[in-house]
């Protein structure tokens, strides 16, 4: 039995659909209706990081488990999550990280969350495997309604370098470390094959959709004030941290993990951009 958490999100979502047809499946959600998942061989519970009762009901018979969490003030819920595990007899553990943990000089809130996590979940006893993505090439979807609506990216910086990845081959790295022997004690920083600015992405949507598109710089004040609508202060905080050190080319590193992993070349944006046009047309 393999049990996926963060189902109804990016990642988990594309690695439960992925384990469909490949053996017991159990998928963890604060909302079990919202899981789009279905088949034989799959069973969708009730559970939430904040419930530990529900964790360990949902561990049972569990041989490994794939964890997002994806809230860096409940420092808990990765420790809660790893103790059941244990307690349940888990062998294998996989945890969705971020590739600033290995960057000594990234010491914002985020960061150093993911990074206390993966060291507790080292020092656990589980047979473990962390997965370390550089920005998901997702994240553009935010700039969906602009472009719908105006033909405009904006974003604080048009020219720092992003190996951004495609969640697909995140997925795919997760689901060879949860049904695959050789990942076990492994940290696997998954970038995309290239890094590209904010500007080079913008051109690679507009030769996409055959339309010009337009980049317009924001300010720290304009993309902090965007930020606070949908995040609490430190959060906010964390990703101008972030944000800022992208400038000094810190994201700009390719890995070659994807292809080392999985056999094949990591996704590129531009095929992630024309499998997704539906969403900025
Ligand atoms: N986006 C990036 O560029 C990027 C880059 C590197 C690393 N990361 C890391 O990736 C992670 C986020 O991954 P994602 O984007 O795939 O996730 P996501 O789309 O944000 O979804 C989070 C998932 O976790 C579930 N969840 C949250 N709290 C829960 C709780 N208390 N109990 C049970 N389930 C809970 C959510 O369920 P509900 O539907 O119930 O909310 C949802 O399915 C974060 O740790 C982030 O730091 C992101």
């Amino acid at each position: 039995m393999i049990l996926v958490t963060g189902a109804t999100g990016t990642v988990g979502g594309r690695i439960a659909r992925r384990l469909v047809d490949r053996g017991p499946l159990r998928i963890l959600a604060r909302r079990p209706d919202r899981v789009a998942v279905a088949g034989p061989l799959v069973e969708v519970v009730r559970g939430d990081y904040g419930d530990r009762a529900s964790l360990d009901e949902a561990m049972a018979g569990v041989r490994a488990a794939f964890l997002v969490t994806n809230n860096p003030q409940r420092p808990q819920e990765d420790a809660d999550f790893i103790d059941a595990a244990r307690a349940a007899g888990v062998r294998r553990l996989v945890k969705l990280s971020a590739h600033a943990v290995g960057h000594p000089d990234a010491d914002d809130l985020i960061t150093n969350w993911h990074r206390a996590n993966e060291d507790r979940l080292r020092a656990s006893g589980l047979g473990w495997t962390v997965l370390r993505p550089r920005a998901f090439m997702t994240n553009t979807l935010s700039w969906a309604p602009s472009i719908r609506a105006e033909g405009v990216v904006r974003a604080l910086d048009g020219s720092s370098p992003n190996a951004c990845v495609d969640p697909d081959d995140i997925a795919e790295v997760a689901c060879r470390a949860l049904t695959e022997p050789g990942h076990e004690g492994q940290v696997y920083s998954l970038t995309g094959p290239e890094a590209l600015t904010v500007r080079q992405q913008t051109a690679q949507l507009a030769e996409t959709l055959g339309r010009p598109l337009r980049f317009e710089q924001l300010t720290a004040d304009q993309v902090r004030e965007g930020l606070r609508r949908r995040y609490p202060e430190p959060v906010v905080e964390a990703l101008m941290d972030s944000a800022e050190r992208a400038r000094s080319g810190s994201k700009a590193q390719v890995d070659s993990t994807v292809l080392e992993v999985t056999g094949r070349p990591p996704r590129t944006f531009r095929s992630w951009a024309a499998e997704n046009a539906r969403h900025f047309n």
